[in-house]
């Protein structure tokens, strides 16, 4: 037997229940539930407006009416909704508020109706909002509204009870002060009592003190072909004083849901039907003082275990009524199908080089101009040309300087030591490799990207060199400082100037540093106010290590030293690139992020 729980409880707003029946009639679906708090139209007062919510569906009721089987419900469904599915009804309960008040009035106005004149026989009512009265048999004579009034809203004052109770039918004939021509079949008998009045028969919802209707007044009374109609209106706003029960329960998820879900049909409603500008529409349906931001402000009120429930039915919510927007306009925008011809193009983006290959280019072209040739050379290499070759032979302490990626390979022999493979940690692989072709004079220009376990922000793990190796007969320290040089004054400007710092590398004998003057202080190391210079501090910037070639070098690759000797310089490109523009990156890696806003500015 389902539950009619709007005739025992008329404040529940909310109830859980289960679909029995649902079946589609056109464009809406006839639903059947359990139990339901959902008032069907009847007894003059109109029928509850609500949302039934499922789990992968909701339903909108347009309508509900009493049938053989129960409360019918007349939705809309969004979704799917199917027999069996547990569903939450949430009531419109400002609608229903309204039509309770409205009905209780109309039993307070009848009790003081038949204290004047006990005589009428009541015949029908309409207690919905327009043309709300009460049609009795019999006559009314002319200026007795203000009189009716008085009593009816001396009842309203005194804020008594409105109580119910299910009778059989002998004893309603028996209790109440009339019996209707026709009573319901299927319907439960009901009659309800205003506190010092006797019970009338009513299978409505009522409010539960007469105070809650507000003042009551009568516009008119009209009598016409034997009945008297008796017109009445409530207050818009009650002042008297609204049970707790109303605000009994706790503004949950369930209860933001409900009304969320009522906004979005209605909104997305809006957007279909109103024709207004774009920007104005979506102001009206998503912006500040829209109702759906207004109603996601309430999230505040909902409790803090249930925000991030809340916060998701919101986003969905949002994205619904964004896409219902979206639609709106490509449909609007189509149907006006307007194409311009003589509109400019789109011109596609021209893309360039990254920053790095253009410093490579034009390293490569500075050094092809005194006659030294591009070579490439492996990226993963035996640890031999990397080290050994190099007068590193296996556990040579000065490995350490190169925090070497190690790589291991099908067949490996891991006790070998010889035989280990590395990502190049400089790019002086190149050297002994070059040698072995025994083509001189060597002038090579070697430029590759190395690898080292290192990464912060002066450090990418992944970076470039470009080493430069001359071999040829009698070359002097004098050809390493002139192609150093020459180098530093195309790259750099002719003002500039560098020196060689002793160093010491095992591949090199002599070994040094390279020194160039700063760009911004000109090698005083203080600007023009005599502050110490920001960039370099001493007035020299580095560029890298340099050195003449070491004998076991030469011997690895092949090389007759009586007959030939030579040098070898290798710097970083990124190091190089950024101190002829002084670029000072705050984080060097972010010139492998990929990240177009940086890399679009070069
Ligand atoms: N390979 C050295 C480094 O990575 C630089 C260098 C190259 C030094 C050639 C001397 C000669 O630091």
């Amino acid at each position: 037997m389902q539950k009619l729980l709007y005739l025992t409880d008329s404040y529940r707003k909310k109830l859980e229940t289960e679909i029995q029946k649902i079946v589609r009639k056109g464009s809406v679906w006839h639903i059947f539930l359990k139990d339901t708090i959902i008032y069907p139209e009847g007894g003059g007062q109109p029928s509850d407006l609500g949302i039934i919510n499922g789990k992968t569906g909701k339903a909108r009721v347009l309508k509900a009416i009493f049938t053989s089987e129960g409360v019918l419900h007349e939705c809309q469904v969004e979704g799917v909704i199917k027999a069996g599915d547990r569903v939450t009804i949430y009531l419109d309960w400002k609608r229903r508020y309204l039509n309770m008040r409205l009905h209780s009035a109309g039993h307070i106005l009848h009790e003081a109706v038949a204290t004047l004149f006990p005589q009428l026989v009541p015949v029908s009512a309409n207690h919905s909002e327009n043309n709300t009265l009460i049609r009795y048999r019999g006559e009314i004579p002319i200026g007795k509204a203000g009189e009716i009034e008085r009593i009816a809203n001396g009842i309203v004052d005194s804020n008594v009870s409105i109580t119910s109770a299910f009778v059989t039918y002998d004893q309603l004939v028996q209790q109440a002060s009339f019996v209707p021509v026709h009573l319901p079949k299927n319907k439960p008998l009901r009659i309800i009592q205003v506190q010092g009045f006797q019970p009338i028969p009513d299978g409505g919802t009522q409010v539960a003190l007469t105070g809650e209707t507000g003042l009551i007044s009568i516009p008119k009374i009209v009598n016409h072909d034997g009945l008297v109609d008796v017109y009445y209106s409530i207050e818009k706003q009650t002042t008297a004083v609204i049970p707790d029960i109303l605000e009994a329960s706790p503004y949950s998820v369930s209860d933001l849901t409900a009304e969320l879900i009522q906004i979005q049909t209605e909104t997305i409603d809006q957007i279909n039907n109103i024709d207004l500008p774009d920007f104005e529409l979506r102001q009206k349906a998503l912006g500040q003082t829209s109702r759906f931001s207004n109603l996601a402000k309430k999230i505040r009120d909902i409790p803090q275990k249930e925000r991030s429930q809340a916060g998701i039915i919101i986003n969905e919510v949002k994205n619904a009524i964004e896409t219902a927007l979206s639609h709106k306009f490509t449909r609007k925008h189509k149907s006006q199908g307007f194409f311009d011809p003589t509109l400019p193009g789109i011109k596609p983006k021209l893309g360039h080089l990254h920053i790095v290959s253009q410093a490579i280019e034009e390293i490569t072209r500075t050094f092809e101009r005194i006659g030294f040739t591009r070579v490439r050379h492996p990226e993963a290499d035996w640890d031999y040309y990397a080290f050994e070759a190099l007068n590193m032979p296996p556990n040579h302490p000065a490995r350490d300087e190169w925090e070497t990626f190690f790589l291991s390979y099908p067949g490996e022999n891991k006790k070998d030591l010889t035989k280990k493979m590395v990502l190049t940690p400089h790019t002086s692989n190149g050297q002994v490799r070059e040698m072995e072709k025994g083509i001189f004079p060597i002038k090579m220009i070697n430029i590759a990207k190395c690898y080292r376990r290192q990464s912060d922000v002066s450090h990418a793990s992944m970076f470039h060199q470009f080493e430069g190796l001359y071999i040829d007969k009698n070359v002097s320290i004098a050809h390493l400082k002139g192609v150093i040089e020459y180098f530093v004054k195309s790259f750099y400007g002719q003002d500039r100037q560098i020196r060689l710092r002793p160093f010491h590398f095992q591949f090199t004998e002599p070994s040094f540093e390279i020194d160039v003057t700063c760009g911004i202080c000109h090698g005083q190391g203080v600007r023009a106010d005599n502050e110490p210079c920001r960039l370099c501090k001493s007035g020299w910037l580095e560029l890298g290590g340099a050195g003449m070639t070491h004998p076991n070098v030469l011997k690895a690759g092949h090389v007759d030293t009586s007959i030939y000797n030579g040098f070898a310089f290798g710097w970083g490109v990124e190091r190089t690139y950024m101190m002829k523009s002084s670029t000072n990156l705050d984080d060097v890696r972010i010139l492998y992020q990929n990240d177009i806003r940086f890399l679009e500015q070069f």
